[in-house]
């Protein structure tokens, strides 16, 4: 193991230029689920690019269909050390809602010791922290003490459909590699790493009902004709058995598989706050499916939510109508061994038995992916957990509720370990208004991935 202390002391010298790039970083509105934003996706793919062109890396934008992935690389350790292919996403989620942000989203800000922005956490703060891991070695020696390669897509908040053709089409030729590693998610704690063997799966849904050619008077036509808004309403709430929590679509839970015995028994022994969850959350009470812990509804339960909905006058004031229309955005969060399009075919299913007569109704799928549980072991897995204990502790083993579509396919493609290390904290308000990134946890990840490279100095290539 290489001693890191010249590349630790580099770092804390040149701290604020560091955060000053992730400023710049965040200030461009890489939004990609909006096509309004799509110069700005590009921006971003450029600027990203030349950072990794300053760190020493030889790098390219991939472009295909889709936004562009850009790709580094520095393969000067040679074929006898270990490759690392490190993953991460420049595109963020929209903004909205933008009035409950307390500076501009796109103007990072810094309250404390937290960087307030869209993408902070997720996924440019936590990406970033391994670019400038990397950047800091070479500029400090000139060499690195394993092979590196970057692959940062545009897209993965859109669902990542792109990058997934790429990765399969390349079948791990340019993206060969001994593991993959990935900061997108949380640590379990303050001062307490996880490492994640599971992550959920995705079936996105949009269903539309349509009533009358347009919004009618209420008077004139109200208790005469279907409201959509109203049968919207009766079919979502079809979803849930009310006493159980659990989803009503026939054949949902066929193949799920349930905890094993071991993970129930560590679930109950990590020290999970749902106290502290829910104070932060600000609500009254957790719910979820009945005869589970909060941990296990987020780490094994699928599940069906509404994620937007709308229809008739949302404006000020009353106005009184039976809208034309009424649609909802919905996502299910799929586990082992759920298979996305039959559990969207199930859906549809769903909504034609539970339509009330009068409306017409229509799905549309966005992206779907299979959830997935990646093997961790071995020198490399062991290695990125004793550099977290160095930094921090060594990491709980977790699974976590969120969903990151490439990993499944990285998984199957690579055949590597896919070592997913958060660097985030729980109250990041990933998705959320004002998201944060910890000005500390930015740091702590430069510091324990510089410790994790130089670890992979006496690991042989597998
Ligand atoms: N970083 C998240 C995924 C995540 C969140 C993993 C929390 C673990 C814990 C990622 O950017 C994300 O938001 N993914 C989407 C994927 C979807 C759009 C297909 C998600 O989970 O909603
Ligand atoms: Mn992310
Ligand atoms: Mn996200």
């Amino acid at each position: 193991m290489q001693d890191s202390r010249d590349v630790l002391d580099r770092v804390e010298r040149e701290r604020e230029t560091y955060l000053d790039e992730l400023k710049d970083y965040l200030r461009i509105p890489s939004i990609s689920t909006d096509p309004a934003y799509d110069a700005e996706v590009r921006r971003c793919a450029d600027w990203l690019l030349e950072r990794m062109r300053d760190a020493g890396l030889d790098a390219r934008l991939i472009e295909g269909e889709g936004k562009p992935l850009v790709y580094g690389e520095h393969l000067g350790a040679g074929p006898d050390k270990p490759t690392i292919l490190f993953y991460g996403h420049y595109d963020v989620q929209p903004p909205d809602p933008l009035d409950e942000w307390r500076h501009p989203p796109f103007e990072p800000t810094i309250e404390g010791e937290r960087l307030i922005a869209r993408g902070a956490t997720d996924d440019k703060g936590q990406s970033y922290v391994h670019l400038k891991a990397v950047a800091a070695v070479l500029a400090e020696r000139g060499a690195l003490p394993c092979n590196v390669k970057f692959l940062i897509e545009g897209e993965e908040e859109s669902g990542g459909e792109h990058i997934e053709c790429f990765v399969r089409a390349d079948g791990g030729e340019h993206l060969a590699c001994d593991a993959v590693f990935i900061s997108d998610s949380a640590m379990f704690g303050k001062g307490q790493p996880s490492l994640i063997y599971g992550l959920k799966g995705m079936a996105y849904l949009e269903l539309r009902v349509d009533g009358p050619s347009h919004d009618l008077h209420s008077g004139g036509y109200g208790g005469q004709v279907r409201n959509p808004a109203n049968a919207l309403c009766s079919i979502i709430a079809s979803l849930h058995d009310p006493t159980t929590g659990r989803v009503a679509i026939e054949g949902f839970y066929d193949r799920v598989l349930d905890l094993s015995d071991a993970e129930r028994a560590e679930a109950a022994r990590l020290p999970f706050d749902e106290d502290g969850m829910r104070a932060d959350i600000d609500v009254t009470e957790l719910v979820g499916e009945d005869g589970y812990s909060t941990i296990e509804r987020r780490w094994a339960r699928p599940t069906c939510d509404v994620n937007g909905m709308w229809s008739g006058y949302l404006g000020e004031g009353a106005k009184t109508i039976i809208p034309a229309y009424a649609a909802a955005k919905i996502s299910m969060r799929l586990v082992p061994d759920q298979d996305p399009v039959e559990i969207e075919d199930a859906f549809v299913r769903h909504v034609e038995a539970h339509a009330p007569a009068g409306v017409r109704t229509s799905v549309t799928r966005h992206h779907g992916g299979r959830a997935v549980l990646v093997d961790l072991e071995g020198p490399i897995v062991e290695a990125a957990e004793q550099a977290m204990a160095d930094e921090w502790a060594r990491p709980y083993r977790v699974r976590e509720g969120g969903s990151i579509p490439i990993v499944s396919t990285f998984a199957e493609v690579l055949e590597k370990p896919v070592i997913l290390l958060g660097l985030g904290l729980e109250d990041d308000r990933l998705h959320s208004p004002n998201e944060k990134f910890d000005i500390p946890q930015f740091y702590g990840g430069i510091r324990a991935l510089v410790r994790f490279l130089d670890r992979l100095a006496d690991v042989e290539a597998t």
